[in-house]
């Protein structure tokens, strides 16, 4: 484990196995480095039909990157595919330069990006997961080679005693996140329980997910020109809209053949995605290659069991583009809404979308709670219904209600002077249409 500091000027090795992908491929690599904080000095292409057991490419390939290494004085190779274990001790024996493969490079971005605990532990896990498969190979590869009882020399013992170390902190690592998911589920729990609709922004990694939801927000999450700038989910409230407020979560970003380690590692962020009632899928309008990216989010959406969820399409970045910002379909069923995060054109469309979306199934409007019902006004304060509240001149409240329109038959079993008052004065006074209340409306007298 004792690897020299990380180097950051590269070379680029690109196995291309077909030729179709290789130039997309290759320029998401190139950005994935960049993201990494790597200057990339020379780009190695290497046409193959399937991959070779030993290095990946050809011998011919190694002796050019040899070559390539002297030339520019590069301290790391980035190979764009991922290497096994043995492939990946091959070719740094061969070429005597440290080599880190797409998951590495990966995993280097998101530990350079975790902010929170559970963030940083999310990724010294995946780093660990994928190190220990590389060393307990390593350790048996050893052992085959000399093998027997009392043989072993002391590289396989230290070998040895690292594994051991690696197994102990990977139980630590585990049970500590686990403690913090559970911490984790009784917020989101209580977030569920407070019932604003929840809505996530999804999308390919540098769509402008946190531009725009920085926009929508108000806030300040870090919007780079950098893959993964968004490693935590984060979830605001979003104020302003007729249907009452919103949360809205910002997700990690999806790329292409995400590590499969790393999707299961980062299940926490992309557990705001399953739950969400709404998903904006954001996509780069301005990107030649969107709509294949497009597809691969919807896979991974696909992967992660989110496929039920509403989705709709955010064609960002629209000032890059020759389209008139706005609405694409009709109104009642909306196909998609070309917008841009950075100049705010469309994002009063998008608003509206979401209103009408989200005010049909709340109750939201102001009642008159004498002082004798204080009972159902600690109620609604419990189910966290109340968005505004003040004395009305008679003892008691006059207080502005949101609550989905469900819920409000279970005030209603409260009884009594309490779920009568409730009941007639949202009859009169809600602002949206209560459909499901009006079939009880014929008990009250
Ligand atoms: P990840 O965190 O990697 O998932 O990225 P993200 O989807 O959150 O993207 P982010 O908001 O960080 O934006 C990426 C880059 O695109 C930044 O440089 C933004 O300034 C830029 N960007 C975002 N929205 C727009 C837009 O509407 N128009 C233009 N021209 N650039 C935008």
């Amino acid at each position: 484990m004792d690897r020299e500091e990380r180097g950051d000027r590269a070379i680029i090795l690109h196995p291309v196995f077909d030729s179709r992908l290789s130039e997309a491929a290759l320029s998401e690599f190139t950005e994935l480095a960049r993201s990494a904080g790597v200057e990339v000095l020379a780009v190695l292409q290497a046409p193959r039909k399937r991959a070779d057991p030993a290095y990946m490419v050809g011998k011919g390939k190694v002796d050019e990157l040899i070559d390539k290494i002297d030339e520019t004085g590069a301290d790391l190779v980035l190979v764009s595919q991922t290497l096994s274990a043995s492939q990946e001790r091959n070719l740094e024996k061969k070429i005597k330069c440290r080599v880190l493969d797409r998951t590495t490079l990966i995993l280097d971005i998101f530990a350079q990006r975790a902010r929170t605990f559970e963030g940083k532990l999310q990724v010294e896990l995946a780093q660990l997961r994928h190190l220990s498969t590389r060393l307990v190979r390593g350790w048996t590869h050893l052992e085959r080679q000399k093998g027997g009882i009392g043989l072993r020399g002391p590289g396989e013992t230290q070998l040895e005693t690292d594994r051991q170390l690696l197994g102990a902190r990977l139980r630590q690592l585990k049970s500590r996140l686990d403690k913090v998911e559970r911490q984790r589920d009784t917020s989101r729990q209580s977030r569920l329980r407070s019932r604003y609709p929840l809505v996530a922004l999804v999308g390919y990694t540098n769509a402008g997910k946190s531009t725009l939801f920085n926009k929508l927000t108000n806030s300040d999450v870090i919007a780079e020109d950098k893959l993964f700038a968004t490693l935590d989910p984060t979830v605001r409230r979003l104020d302003g809209l007729g249907c009452g407020p919103l949360l809205l979560a910002d997700t990690v970003g999806f790329v292409s053949d995400l590590p499969h380690d790393l999707v299961s590692a980062f299940r926490s962020t992309l557990q705001e995605t399953r739950d969400a009632d709404l998903l904006l899928h954001v996509i780069d309008a301005a990107d030649p290659e969107h709509a294949q990216r497009e597809e691969e989010v919807v896979e991974v959406l696909e992967s992660i069991g989110a496929e039920a969820v509403p989705v709709l399409r955010i064609y960002n970045k629209n000032d890059l583009t020759e389209f008139p910002a706005g609405l694409l379909g009709s109104e009642d069923d909306p196909r998609g809404i070309r917008v841009s995060a950075l100049d705010g054109s469309g994002l009063d469309v998008l608003k509206e979308v979401l209103e009408r979306r989200f005010s049909s199934d709340r109750i939201i409007g102001w009642i008159d709670i004498p002082p004798q019902a204080a009972r159902l006004r600690a109620r609604l304060f419990q189910m966290e219904a109340i968005e505004e509240e003040h004395l009305n001149g008679s003892g008691g409240w006059k207080i502005r209600i949101n609550l989905p329109s469900n819920e409000v038959n279970q005030l209603a079993s409260i009884g009594g002077l309490e779920g009568r008052l409730v009941r007639s004065q949202l009859i009169d006074k809600s602002e949206s249409k209560p459909e499901p209340w009006e079939k009880t409306a014929s008990d009250v007298e």
